[in-house]
């Protein structure tokens, strides 16, 4: 810390005697009577071991046994009137510095640094009014500096620092007009910088920073005209940055860091020619960046990160020499000036965080020494220069999150130093060039949310050295095994989900010895797990399978017996003893069928082929009876009009939000869907739901892109859906590289997630359960009959249920959504979770407000049996009565059901099946379920 380390001090004990200017004349035996104690003395310290006085210890040495404690008894203070230099630096005394050191009236010299006293500073050190240099500094004293060191006139160094001391800095400090250098550092002073600091018009050297100082820095600091250093940082300063500060002409280094200093920065530091060193980083500083900073060209660091610095950056590298240069973390905006793009000096740049503009391959040229670039989230565009190649030190190269478009060149294959990149959320395309795979250095390769297609370079596995791989949200495809990745032995994150990967998990992969995430999911991954990650190493793997298409028995390694259902959820036929899944069956027990005649009668269950309807018309009467339920308004609850319609491109809300999710950083995010991932975020500066609460959905950069005008029309249409039980779409944004689309948010989540937690399904009782399907039902009634057109929502799942604190369920997720004409079909992509998708959409590709049918069906039993009703659904197509228990289609982890519950429960069963009929046409229509749960009682 600080210029201090070059103080030489002496590693033994060194004692001078000075024998000059004694009141009385020295007698030549006087002064060789002190010298021979000290000599005495400092023998006693070599060779002393036991019964020792006071508190003045020496404790073992590091690395030597004997113990040595220093008999400051034997130190008689009174004996050495005439004692001019003591350093006892760097040793390991401990105890309090005796007051009886105020007895040593001639010392010019006192080091006692580096050691280990405590408590206070005696004020009797004020009798030492000779001492020219005090150095105090890395002890552990405490309590405040006395007042009394302000008696010491002739001190030109004092050096308190990197102690416990607290307390105000004494005004009478400023006293000791010969003060040179002043050391207060580390410790833990508070109060404010007293002006008459500003009286010491010898300082060089001013350092007062980590402590707890409060206050404006002092206008008196202009007379500090010697000054080079002046550190105030880490500290709670507040008020501006005086503008007196330019007058001191002679100041190389000036450090502000860390505190609460606002306004904007004075023109007059333009002044400051001779400045080497400027941090003002991490303050609420505000404004441009004054032009007058070009004439500071013997700056080597400039660092203005984590302020609110707005406008054009100045020319800042007149001089030529800078080296360290970082804004990162303001609203700055515009080109990256001409002096700074030519500034060979540079060895680390930090502008992320702004909203610089230009183009990526004009702004930046050719430097020898640049070692550390991060340019990521600006608005910067054009393509990557091939030009990075040229930079021979470069080890970090960020770009993530600007408008970069055109391929990776693959000229940046040859920067073999390079050993961070990071070209996310941009909108690069093409194939990734094989050339990477010779950047023989890279740890760390973030490609993902860009266009990226064809399949992994074969070249990928020479990256022997890298540890995080994210090829996330991409369109690549083919098989995972072609990049190789096995030969990547230091690979701890690999992240290849939303893409298009086809064929099986490489089992290769297995064997990654340090793998700690591994996230495949959404993709077209499918086959078995391959049995080779039953072996999978244990300790804290994060595995994420989800949405492929994936069958068969879940490994029994820990890493995926204690993932959670959302992780594995969305394949084809996963099983295992996973909460959530089903279990896996027994090859003996491969006719299910069969298995089952045995069971007790207590539920028949006769699905006449054409009969629905009749049976749901017969159940009616009894609903009605039942529903004891207040009933509620069901659609267009005009009480919560407390948003304005739709916000289209609102750059207030754009920044808000990613202001809010800290520019959607993962802590924030709630949930993964096919179209994109969501997550909470509080709003400050627009009010909109409740506590400003909201969920963000942030599309995949595919989902929003092509029909823009058509996908606005329909975001506008479903913005102005009000239902009770429909999640509220409170608009969409789209800007340089986020696109997303704002919803209300709902603090108890998803139903699926509730029912995938024992401890939450058990709060959810039958009459929530009962409500739950009655509110979807009307949600979807209101959807298909009263929009016009009608929408289909076609992804009706437990996904896409959202509970509210009142248990009121609300459909949600319209990304799949398409607005249906009434008298024409709609075609369209394979769309739906599995296991909801019904039958016909297979074959037919057509999407009716059946297809929402069919899903209810499913969902309304999954709510009374807790999770997906996996193979009961496809057991109905057997046009046979079957026989089987009501617990059998019953959560089991409720209590069971009163009479009169059970009566409801069994017609929700009953129209759930009517729902799950292979014919579309024999399916009711969601207005005659929504009707018959919950009739209108006029
Ligand atoms: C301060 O320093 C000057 C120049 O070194 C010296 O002449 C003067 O005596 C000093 N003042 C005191 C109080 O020691
Ligand atoms: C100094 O400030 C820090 C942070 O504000 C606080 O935790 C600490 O208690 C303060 N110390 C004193 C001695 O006031
Ligand atoms: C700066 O902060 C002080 C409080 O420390 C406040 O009174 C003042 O208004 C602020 N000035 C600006 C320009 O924000
Ligand atoms: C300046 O940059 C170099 C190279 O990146 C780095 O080692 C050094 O810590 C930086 N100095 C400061 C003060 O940021
Ligand atoms: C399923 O897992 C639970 C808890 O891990 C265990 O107690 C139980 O025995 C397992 N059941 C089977 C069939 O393996
Ligand atoms: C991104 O770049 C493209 C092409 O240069 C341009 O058309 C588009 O407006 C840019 N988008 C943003 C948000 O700057």
């Amino acid at each position: 810390m600080g210029p201090l380390e070059k103080v030489p001090c002496l590693v033994s004990i060194v004692l001078f005697v000075l024998l000059f200017s004694s009141p009385k004349p020295a007698s030549a035996s006087a002064s060789s009577e002190e010298a021979n104690a000290l000599l005495k003395w400092k023998a006693s310290l070599q060779s002393a071991n036991n019964s020792l006085l006071t508190s003045w210890t020496l404790p073992p040495r590091n690395g030597s046994g004997s113990s040595a404690s220093v008999p400051c008894h034997c130190f008689s203070f009174f004996s050495f009137p005439n004692l001019a230099y003591m350093d006892f630096c760097i040793n390991q005394l401990s105890g309090s510095i005796p007051p009886q050191i105020g007895s040593l009236s001639k010392l010019v010299y006192l080091d006692l640094s580096t050691n280990q006293f405590s408590g206070n500073i005696p004020p009797e050190i004020g009798l030492l009014t000779n001492l020219r240099t005090l150095h105090l500094h890395t002890n552990q004293l405490n309590g405040s500096i006395p007042q009394e060191i302000s008696q010491l006139k002739s001190l030109s160094e004092l050096a308190l620092c990197t102690n416990r001391l607290s307390g105000p800095i004494p005004a009478s400090l400023g006293n000791l007009i010969n003060l040179t250098s002043l050391y207060l550092y580390e410790n833990q002073l508070s109060g404010s910088i007293p002006p008459e600091i500003g009286n010491l018009a010898n300082l060089v050297l001013l350092y007062m920073d980590h402590n707890n100082l409060t206050g404006p820095i002092p206008s008196t600091f202009v007379n500090l005209n010697r000054l080079n250093m002046l550190k105030l940082s880490v500290n709670q300063l507040s008020g501006s940055i005086p503008q007196e500060l330019g007058n001191l002409k002679s100041l190389t280094h000036l450090d502000l860091t860390k505190n609460q200093l606002n306004g904007t920065i004075p023109a007059s530091l333009g002044n400051l020619s001779k400045l080497e060193t400027l941090f003002l980083c991490d303050n609420q500083l505000s404004g441009t960046i004054p032009t007058e900073f070009g004439n500071l060209k013997n700056l080597l660091i400039l660092a203005m990160d984590v302020n609110q610095f707005s406008g054009h950056l100045p020319e800042i590298c007149q001089g030529g020499k800078l080296k360290n240069f970082t804004v990162h973390n303001n609203q700055l905006t515009g080109p990256i000036p001409k002096s700074l793009r030519d500034c060979k000096s540079l060895v680390r740049v930090r502008l992320e965080g702004n909203q610089f503009t230009g183009s990526i391959s004009e702004a930046f040229g050719v430097y020898p020494n640049l070692y550390y670039l991060d340019l990521s989230r600006n608005n910067f565009h054009g393509e990557i220069s091939k030009n990075w190649s040229s930079c021979p030190q470069l080890q970090t190269l960020l770009m993530a999150g600007n408008n970069i478009t055109g391929r990776i060149p693959p000229e940046l294959g040859d920067s073999p130093q390079l050993q961070r990149l990071n070209l996310s959320s941009n909108h690069l395309i093409g194939e990734i060039p094989k050339e990477l795979g010779k950047l023989n250095s890279l740890l760390e390769l973030y490609l993902a949310d860009n266009q990226h297609s064809g399949s992994i370079p074969t070249e990928l596995g020479s990256l022997t050295k890298l540890q995080k791989l994210d090829l996330s949200k991409n369109r690549l495809s083919g098989p995972i095994a072609a990049g190789n990745l096995e030969n990547c032995m230091q690979l701890i994150n690999l992240n290849l989900s939303s893409n298009n990967f086809s064929q099986d998990i490489p089992d290769q992969l297995s064997k990654l010895p340090q793998l700690s995430t591994l996230d495949l999911s959404q993709n077209s991954l499918s086959g078995e797990i391959p049995s080779q990650f039953t072996s999978f190493q244990e300790f804290g793997l994060h595995v994420d399978i989800s949405y492929n298409e994936l069958e068969g028995p879940i490994p029994s390694s820990k890493a995926f017996m204690n993932a959670s259902i959302e992780a594995l959820q969305g394949n084809k036929h996963l099983c295992g003893n996973v909460t959530g899944l089903q279990p896996c069956k027994n090859h003996d027990a491969e006719n299910k069928k069969t298995s089952r005649h045995n069971r007790t009668l207590i539920l028949v269950i006769v699905l006449p082929l054409s009969g629905a309807l009749l049976l749901l018309g017969a159940i009616a009467g009894l609903v009605i009876a039942l529903d004891r339920r207040k009933k509620k308004a069901e659609k267009g609850s005009s009480d919560e009009d407390l948003f304005s319609i739709s916000i289209y491109n609102d750059r207030a809300m754009y920044n808000d939000i990613l202001k809010a999710t800290n520019n959607f950083d993962p802590i924030y995010c709630i949930g993964k869907g096919g179209y994109g991932t969501v997550y909470k975020a509080k709003l400050s500066s627009i009010k909109m739901a409740a506590a400003n609460m909201v969920a963000v959905k942030k599309l995949h950069p595919s989902t929003a892109r092509d029909d823009r005008q058509g996908f606005l029309n329909e975001v506008r249409a479903l913005t102005e859906i009000r239902h009770r039980n429909i999640v509220k779409l409170f608009g969409f944004c789209s800007r340089a590289q986020h696109s997303m689309l704002v919803y209300e948010y709902l603090e108890r989540g998803s139903l699926a997630t509730i029912l995938s937690r024992d401890e939450e399904a058990q709060q959810l009782d039958w009459p929530k359960r009962v409500n739950i399907v009655k509110g979807v039902a009307h949600a979807l009634s209101y959807m298909h009959h009263d929009c016009t057109p009608p929408i289909v929502h076609r992804d009706v799942s437990s996904r896409n249920v959202l509970i509210d604190k009142e248990y009121e369920p609300r459909v949600s997720d319209f990304g799949t959504a398409k607005l249906l004409k009434l008298d024409s079909s709609n075609w369209s992509a394979l769309a739906g979770t599995y296991g909801y998708v019904a039958p016909e959409f297979a074959y037919t590709m057509k999407v009716t407000e059946k297809c929402d049918v069919y899903s209810f069906g499913v969902l309304a039993l999954e709510v009374i049996k807790g999770r997906h009703p996996g193979d009961f659904v496809s057991s109905l197509s057997t046009p046979a009565v079957e026989n089987m228990q009501l617990k059998d289609v019953m959560d089991q982890r409720l209590l069971p059901p009163s009479p009169p519950e059970e009566e409801v429960i069994m017609c929700i069963i009953k129209m759930a099946i009517a729902c799950l009929h292979a014919n579309p046409q024999s399916r009711p229509t969601m207005q005659i379920v929504s009707q018959l749960l919950s009739p209108r009682t006029e």
